[in-house]
């Protein structure tokens, strides 16, 4: 008999046909507001329940338009990744498996596939072999992972167990951050009981590196238990930290090193890109994503912790009914979470597809696709380039041509274009603010960007440009 779940997963199946089908070339925004989708998804919960292909039939029907294709290969914003053909098909496996990744005993595969693919990752980015890792369900929990080891090494040291003691007491520990660092690392610090007067930012250079003589200072006013977490791809500008200067100075002082490499770490799979994370391979721990530029589906960050002991100490539990296996790799020792989706098959499957040279081409095609989308945008009349890509980012902003145009006039010409471009369906971009000034954010890490995406994009770059028109609201 056939399984009930199957002409359910047809009908995924052939709604997945449609969506990759107009991912090639149709609009990037999404087009229908967030009321029509709530009056569209929010029928009246019946007491009777509904046909199983109906129901996915009737989602699909009602998120038609509602989605971003941030999957498709014209999408700019943040930095958010695709999904690779094997890792998608992996993840649906996952759902169907159906899998409590926590402990061997409850998925034999699972686990070896997080095993495996947690050794893969070490070895394409080129960090110390005997490390521990964890599948954490973003960067954000990886930073929670990392600094948690942190927290539990430079406590340790200082003669305090902070799994059992707390931190109530305990000897305050000093947290030195990149003045531009993620919010999502204050965010993992503030689960550790390390709130926002607890973090101390380091002045940076211009491309928000941090500075060493800005470090040395810091260090040297006193000695104390200290984490110092740097960048591995800036979101702004791509900037990587100066880590073969800045590590030394911080071991010296006894502190633990934490990198955030959402999407830059991954960089270090390209031998060109490769310089510009020179001994990153020196820090402590490593916060990285997949569902970034390693283009694995969403839900999957990666911890790496040199010191595994550590990083078991913070994470591990135990309770009467589970069991330990001796000799594998229990997720729940290592991650903070219990029942846990099986997130090691689709990374295992990326790197599987690509290989060290797919991978390393992925990461070389995205850093062409910057440079070209921002040498591109430059070289438009009233385009400044704000940031050059050096790797996978940049930053452009779009001068207001009235004669005497304002800053506020150029941002709001800035914030303008980016919502032109947007409209167009043709290319998808972000704005920030850099240094005070609105700015438009190109950030490239799908595998599906290539020569054709980057002149399309360009294309509607132009024609939004002009539409835009010279509209000052200089001396408003
Ligand atoms: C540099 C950086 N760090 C951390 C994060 C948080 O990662 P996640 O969204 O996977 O939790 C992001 C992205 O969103 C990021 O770009």
């Amino acid at each position: 008999m056939t399984d009930p779940t199957l002409p359910a997963l047809r009908r995924a199946l052939h709604h997945a046909e449609r969506y990759l089908a107009g991912l090639p070339d149709g609009p990037v925004a999404a087009s229908v507001s967030g009321e029509q989708l709530r009056s569209r998804l929010a029928v009246a919960l019946g007491d009777e329940g509904v046909d199983p292909q109906r129901v996915i039939d009737d989602l699909a029907a009602a998120a038609e338009g509602g989605l971003l294709r941030s999957g498709g290969g014209r999408f700019f914003a943040w930095v958010i990744g695709g999904a690779l053909p094997s890792a998608a098909a992996a993840d649906w496996l996952a759902s169907v498996w159906d899998q409590n990744a926590a402990l061997h005993a409850c998925s034999p595969a699972a686990c070896v596939a997080e095993e495996v693919a947690g050794d893969w990752l070490k070895d394409v980015l080129d960090l110390p072999r005997q490390s521990s890792f964890a599948f954490t369900s973003g960067c954000q929990m990886a930073h929670f992972v990392g600094l948690a080891a942190a927290r539990h090494a430079v406590l340790r040291a200082a003669g305090w167990d902070v799994e059992d003691q707390g931190l109530c007491g305990a000897p305050p520990v000093r947290i030195l951050v990149n003045a531009h660092r993620h919010a999502s690392v204050d965010r993992a610090l503030r689960y550790l009981g390390i709130g926002r007067r607890g973090i101390e930012p380091l002045e940076t250079d211009a491309l928000g590196r941090v500075r060493q003589r800005a470090l040395s200072a810091a260090l040297e006013q006193r000695r104390t238990p200290t984490v110092l977490v740097l960048g591995a791809g800036e979101i702004n500008t791509g900037s990587c930290d100066d880590f073969a200067g800045l590590i030394p100075i911080a071991r010296d002082h006894g502190a633990w090193v934490h990198v955030d490499g959402a999407f830059g770490l991954v960089a270090r799979a390209s031998r060109s890109a490769r310089p510009l994370l020179r001994g990153v391979e020196l820090a402590d721990s490593w916060a990285t994503d997949g569902h970034k530029w390693l283009n694995v589906p969403f839900d999957c960050g990666v911890a790496i912790v040199r010191d595994a002991a550590a990083h078991r100490a913070a994470m591990s539990i135990r309770a009467d009914y589970i069991a330990p296996t001796d000799s594998a790799h229990d997720p729940i020792d290592w991650t903070p979470e219990w029942s846990r989706r099986a997130r090691g098959f689709a990374v295992y499957a990326a790197l599987r597809e690509l290989g060290r040279l797919g991978l390393e081409r992925m990461v070389d095609r995205a850093c062409r696709a910057a440079r070209a989308l921002v040498d591109g945008l430059g070289a438009l009349p009233g385009v400044s380039v704000i940031a050059a890509p050096t790797l996978n980012q940049g930053l452009v902003r779009f001068l207001d041509p009235s004669p005497d145009a304002r800053e506020a006039d150029h941002d709001a010409r800035t914030d303008r274009v980016i919502a032109a471009i947007n409209a167009t369906g043709e290319a998808f971009f972000s704005g920030t603010t850099w240094h005070g000034r609105r700015a438009m954010r190109v950030s490239v890490v799908n595998w599906r960007t290539g020569d054709h995406e980057v002149a399309r994009t360009l294309a509607a770059c132009e024609r939004a440009l002009r539409s835009a028109g010279p509209h000052t609201t200089a001396g408003a």
